[in-house]
């Protein structure tokens, strides 16, 4: 029970890795607000997880402050602060050469993964810090990054770019912050078995076995990542006992980025 009393957000919450990690919070005794664009899925979410009280959902576009600043509200109100957040919502785009991305998708895959993680912070830093000011909580954020933002990624360009984007804003932010009881980390997953994989596989010209072996050629494991090794990680991060490690970018990667 390494988080029971604590209160946790996490965004793109119905979605492969949120979803576990939304399971994982309330396993460990935390509050949970989860939240994510698709709100059938968030229903179904609430229905299959309820644990008594202990979990609220919100649906909503991370694109917009306005979500943001209601997930924060929700956490407070609710459960009486904030003590975790899991800025993990994010998309991709078409394994393609950079010109053939479209501006508009370009746009949008930067809104998502990388202005969303800005607005996101945005909301969560002065509630946190005021908290630490007023009564010494600390909190933790953590932003899920890729591989993908620490290497160059090939065909994924605006994604790569997007997540290099919010490797800077969590060190920036975490120096920061750092004085103010927040830790901020990212984690850094690379091809791991979610919905955005399976999406690389429909657009692929190779069949499934092809495929796989083409993501993975480049990894020292030789395999995809298990969703339960990314939460891990993310548990890790978030964990209060380690309480020393900010500004950190933690790479789960099965050895890609070793290389
Ligand atoms: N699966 C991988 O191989 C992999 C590797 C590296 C990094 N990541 C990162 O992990 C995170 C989670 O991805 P996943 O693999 O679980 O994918 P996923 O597609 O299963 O989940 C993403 C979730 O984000 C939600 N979302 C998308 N746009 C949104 C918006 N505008 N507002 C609110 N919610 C929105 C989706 O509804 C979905 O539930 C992403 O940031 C992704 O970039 C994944």
């Amino acid at each position: 029970m390494r988080f029971k009393d604590k209160v946790v957000i996490v965004t793109g919450a119905t979605g492969g890795i949120g979803s576990k990690a939304v399971e994982a919070f309330l396993k460990e005794g935390a509050s949970v607000v989860a939240s994510d664009l698709d709100a059938e899925k968030l229903n179904d979410l609430d229905r299959e997880l309820r644990c008594s009280d202990r979990m609220i959902t919100l649906a909503g576009d991370i694109t917009k402050g306005a979500t943001h600043n209601a997930i924060v509200d929700l956490a407070v109100e609710s459960f009486g602060g904030l003590d975790v957040a899991l800025n993990n919502a994010g998309i991709s785009h078409n394994v393609v050469r950079l010109p053939l991305i479209e501006d508009e998708l370009a746009r949008r895959v930067i809104d998502v993964d990388l202005m969303a993680v800005f607005l996101a912070m945005k909301a969560q830093l002065p509630v946190m810090a005021k908290q630490y000011k007023e009564a010494e909580r600390t909190g933790s954020i953590i932003n899920v990054a890729s591989a993908a933002g620490l290497v160059a990624a090939p065909l994924m360009s605006v994604y790569s770019a997007a997540k290099h984007g919010v490797i800077g804003l969590t060190k920036s932010a975490a120096a920061e912050y750092a004085k103010h009881g927040i830790r901020i980390n990212s984690i850094c997953p690379a091809f791991t078995k979610t919905a955005m994989v399976e999406s690389f596989f429909e657009t692929s010209d190779n069949n499934r076995e092809q495929a796989t072996k083409s993501l993975t050629k480049g990894m020292p494991m030789g395999r995809m990542g298990e969703i339960s090794e990314i939460i891990s990680g993310i548990l890790f991060a978030a964990d209060p006992s380690n309480s020393f490690m900010t500004g950190h970018s933690i790479a789960i990667d099965g050895g890609l980025t070793a290389i």
